[in-house]
């Protein structure tokens, strides 16, 4: 499949070239074309920004060029290969790499290297392969690589190539490897492809090209990969597509294509291996043939339209490793309508096997214990499979994922399923089931997600739960459950999504345990008997967003620590006999966005702030205790003076820059008051966020959505369903400390709202296509990037200014702001420990915003803080950490000399002096 025959003979070929002995070599005494070499090559190197790996360190006026690292020269010492893949190295390509004329082969994938491909490579007329692909390069495709008659191998793919695709490359006849995807290309395929003859590999995947699929590409007979996934390629597929008898790997997979799939197309593509017609309008029955192509290993054609029978035949392809036909109108129909799954057992090498979302209907038979032992993933939801689940299921050993949600299965969950160890997410979900969970299900420590929703299941929950240590999400809703909830369940601090057990018969008080719950996110126990008084220890949930213990029998007075949920969104207390005042707290959960109380027993005064203000927001009916008129309310005096010392930070600008700012000062004055009232309005709804979800909005994690890369992970843009803008950040788990700066991050931004901090949307915790835990945080996006940038002049208003000083002045109250929450306000001190002005981030409206928490520090116990050591990036470490002067002269002269944002610089200085950091950083 890949072109690794050519490759290689190409790197055989130059191995061939390379002397053997240099003293063999002809006298050193340089020719003319030997200098044109040596300068097309030190320009190379000037052209790069940064060599990570030293490798252009041999590239010196002193040395011969045939020696230097990457450089591969021929019989008359000119440079013939030049071999700098994977070397990390920025910068862009010099145009006069087109001096090389000798070059045969350029091999630069795998690096950063950026800016345009420059046209001038179209001069190196004896070039064979040229590799460029991994990298970060802009601009169009120079349409003048067709002068490049000799050219076998143009691999441009994943970088950000946009524009299109030059129909002058149809003229490189003896093309055999065609790679431009993952790119930005648009426009259509222009036809002339179909006349590269010679070709074996094309591959144009994951760009925005529309149009069709030319019918030229049927007269590409030499074909055996073609690969245009992840396009907006419209219409149906050319006929005499389906004639490239030498086709191995077809992939069409989300595009516009529609109509019907040859039903013979088995038979005239003999050699097929992948075949993935996956997402995508086709209509017709799966082609019966595809079934008798024995050297198949993956058949995919989830979410089209396809309907009729799974046809005869699978026991044919032991080869098979993937077969997809979820997400269609496939049929089936009596109680032996799944025995396709029997004949698939001579299939030792399958692994995913889905079909979930049809209209499959019977019993699935007891031989699917018989599956290959290597079976990873099934998926048999939403279908209308009925009878038990055979006890064999337990022999899968293999088995990650199962999902039977959405059938109508009966009987009991058998115990065998505790043997599948290396399950992650069980999926039993809306069936008939029935009996106990089983006790077993505790065996199973891998599991991540456990979803027995809208059963009929009864007694009580197994304690053995408590022993799933990896478990992040539980859904056992909405069956019969009884008995009181196991504290088991409450020990597992891996939750960190969902806890449901609403619509069950729980009894019982709520266990003190709940307080080990610190990381969960939303915790629904509607809907049951439960009684006693609502621990405070539920302060301790400290992750959660989402809170419903409606419809019980609690008792009591609601705790004042739920106040201490400084991330709470909604709160539902309804239909409980709760008692006594509503606590003051509740109003200042700034992010509380709803709240039912309804229905209890409440009395006093409603609280007037946050929440309360907004009316419809906010359920008190049936509580006739309840007073809301200001006529029983005791004035309170609550103004707290936040703003104080951002008022003296100010005033010190003031009295540094110039008298020239009063005018400003008035400005700057009025803005910050509006801080305390303005609550954003905003405010994501997205509590729980799938992989599946960031893999779409980031394009498949595309290079050209990627806006940074840090020490622990990279950020990607991304687009939400509802058109919301996000910043993605995916945490390299590989890196070491990744883990903690994600949890540090999460604790921070959880617990702190403010208007200068950037929005923490949501967290995806899951797992990748590769079974991997997959961990990142949704930021809101900030059109504006950072301040560093604003600084260096790297970014400027569109008429060409740069920061104005009103501008500066604004974001460094803003950041003052910030900090002042951070350390004063919030419920628990954070200390960011990474202030820089490229984690000041600015939004369209140009208002700073404090991002990058991932060093930051919830002062729980400050005792285990004074311990560490220094903290941050070099020069920006708080100035709390060294004396006054140091950190002064520090922020002074890495403030670029810019008297203007000097003035930042001071007014954070001056800011953090004067707090201290009180209790960190000795
Ligand atoms: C030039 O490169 C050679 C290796 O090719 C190295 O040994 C030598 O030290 C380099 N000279 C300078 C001045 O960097
Ligand atoms: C080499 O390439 C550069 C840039 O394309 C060009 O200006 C120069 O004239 C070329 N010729 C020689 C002999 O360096
Ligand atoms: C192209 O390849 C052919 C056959 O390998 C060779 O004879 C010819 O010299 C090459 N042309 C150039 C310009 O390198
Ligand atoms: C294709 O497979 C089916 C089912 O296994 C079989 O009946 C049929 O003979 C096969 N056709 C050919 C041409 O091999
Ligand atoms: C599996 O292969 C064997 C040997 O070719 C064959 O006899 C048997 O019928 C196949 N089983 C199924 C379920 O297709
Ligand atoms: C599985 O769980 C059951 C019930 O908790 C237990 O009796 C059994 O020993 C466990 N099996 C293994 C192999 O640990
Ligand atoms: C891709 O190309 C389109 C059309 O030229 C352009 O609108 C879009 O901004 C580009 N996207 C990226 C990420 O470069």
């Amino acid at each position: 499949m890949d072109p690794s025959p050519v490759l290689l003979v190409a790197v055989l070929a130059s191995l061939l070239l390379l002397p053997p002995f240099p003293f063999l070599r002809a006298d050193s005494s340089s020719s003319s074309g030997d200098v044109v070499d040596r300068e097309a090559l030190l320009s190379l190197k000037a052209s790069m920004k940064s060599d990570p790996s030293g490798t252009l360190a041999s590239w010196n006026e002193s040395s011969d060029l045939c020696r230097w690292s990457g450089v591969v020269c021929n019989s008359r010492s000119r440079v013939s290969a030049l071999d700098l893949r994977g070397l990390r190295l920025t910068g862009s390509v010099s145009p006069y790499v087109g001096n090389l004329s000798y070059l045969r082969f350029l091999y630069l994938q795998d690096n950063q290297l950026s800016g345009d491909l420059p046209h001038q490579l179209g001069g190196l007329l004896h070039l064979e392969v040229l590799n460029a692909s991994s990298n970060l390069i802009g601009g169009a495709i120079p349409a003048n690589f067709s002068r490049c008659f000799n050219l076998t191998t143009l691999d441009l793919s994943q970088n950000a190539l946009s524009g299109s695709i030059p129909s002058d490359l149809g003229l490189l006849s003896k093309l055999q490897v065609l790679k431009l995807g993952k790119n930005n290309l648009t426009g259509t395929i222009p036809s002339a492809i179909g006349n590269l003859s010679s070709l074996t590999t094309l591959n144009l995947a994951t760009n925005a090209l529309g149009g069709p699929i030319p019918g030229d590409f049927g007269r590409l007979h030499a074909l055996k990969v073609l690969q245009i996934a992840i396009n907006h390629l419209a219409g149906e597929v050319p006929p005499t597509l389906y004639n490239l008898s030498s086709l191995v790997f077809l992939d069409f997979a989300s595009n516009d294509l529609f109509g019907e799939i040859p039903g013979d197309v088995g038979y005239r593509l003999p050699n097929l291996v992948d075949f993935h017609f996956c997402f995508n309008q086709f209509t017709g029955l799966i082609p019966p043939s595809l079934h008798n192509v024995t050297s198949i290993q993956s058949l995919r054609f989830s979410h089209n339209f396809l309907h009729g029978p799974i046809p005869p035949g699978l026991g044919n392809l032991r080869n098979l490793v993937m077969y997809n036909i979820g997400f269609n109108q496939i049929v089936s129909s009596g109680a032996d309508g799944l025995q396709f799954i029997t004949s698939l057992t001579n299939s030792t090498r399958l692994e995913h096997l889905a079909i979930d979302e049809n209209l499959l209907e019977g019993v699935i038979p007891e031989s699917v214990g018989n599956l290959s032992s290597r079976l990873y993933k099934l998926y048999l939801g939403a279908n209308r499979i009925y009878g038990c689940i055979p006890a064999s299921i337990g022999q899968l050993s293999s088995l990650a994922l199962l999902n039977m949600s959405h059938n109508s299965i009966s009987g009991g969950i058998p115990p065998e399923v505790g043997q599948l160890r290396q399950l992650r997410m069980l999926g039993l979900a809306d069936n008939r089931l029935s009996g106990e969970i089983p006790a077993a299900i505790g065996n199973l420590t891998m599991l991540t997600e456990l979803q027995l929703r809208g059963n009929q299941l009864e007694g009580s929950i197994p304690s053995t739960l408590g022993q799933l240590q990896q478990l992040l999400s539980i859904d056992a809703s909405s069956n019969k459950l009884e008995g009181s909830i196991p504290r088991e369940l409450f020990t597992l601090s891996s939750l960190t999504s969902l806890l449901n057990l609403s619509k069950n018969s729980l009894s019982g008080p709520l266990p003190e345990d709940i307080s080990d719950l610190a990381n969960v996110v939303a915790i629904d126990l509607s809907g049951n008997m439960l009684s006693g008084n609502i621990t405070p220890a539920l302060g301790n949930c400290r992750s959660l967003q989402i809170l419903s213990m409606s419809n019980n029998s609690f008792s009591g007075p609601i705790p004042d620590a739920i106040g201490d949920l400084k991330g709470l969104r909604s709160i539902d207390l309804s239909l409980n006999q709760l008692s006594g005042p509503i606590p003051e707290s509740l109003g200042e959960l700034e992010g509380l966005e709803y709240l039912n109380l309804s229905y209890n027993h409440l009395e006093g005064v409603v609280p007037s702030d946050g929440v309360f203000r907004n009316l419809s927001s906010v359920h008190l009916e049936g509580n006739s205790k309840l007073c809301r008129s200001s006529a029983c309310m005791n004035t309170r005096n609550r103004a707290k003076l936040p703003l104080f010392s951002i008022v003296i930070v100010a005033a010190f600008i003031v009295f540094l820059v110039a008298s020239t700012i009063c005018v400003f000062f008035v400005k700057t004055r009025t803005r910050a008051a509006k801080i305390s009232t303005m609550t954003d309005s905003t405010r994501g709804q997205h509590p729980l966020i799938s992989y599946e979800e960031l893999h779409r909005a980031t394009e498949s994690f595309h290079p050209r959505n990627l806006v940074g890369t840090g020490s622990f992970g990279s950020v990607y843009k991304g687009v939400l369903r509802d058109g919301l803008q996000v910043a993605v950040k995916v945490l390299n788990l590989a890196a070491g400390g990744a883990l903690k700066s994600f949890v540090a991050e999460c604790d921070a931004l959880r617990n702190a709202r403010h208007r200068n901090l950037v929005k923490l949307v949501t967290v995806c915790l899951s797992l990748d296509p590769r079974n991997e835990e997959f961990r990142a945080l949704v930021y809101e996006f900030m059109g504006n990037g950072s301040l560093e940038e604003w600084i260096r002049g790297k970014r400027r208003h569109e008429d060409g200014s740069g920061l104005s000083l009103v501008e500066r002045l604004e974001a460094a109250i803003d950041v003052a702001s910030a900090l002042d929450y951070l350390h004063n306000d919030c419920e628990v001190p954070v200390v960011h420990c990474d202030l820089k002005p490229s984690n000041v981030v600015l939004d369209a409206a140009m208002t700073a915003k404090v991002g990058d928490f991932g060093l930051a520090k919830v002062l729980v116990d400050v005792e285990s803080t004074t311990t560490h050591g220094l903290k941050g990036s070099i020069g920006y470490i708080p100035p709390g950490a060294l004396s006054l002067s140091l950190s002064l002269s520090l922020s002074l002269s890495l403030s670029l000399s810019l008297s203007l944002s000097l003035s930042l610089s001071l007014s954070l200085s001056l800011y953090c002096k004067m707090h201290r950091l009180r209790d960190s950083f000795t």
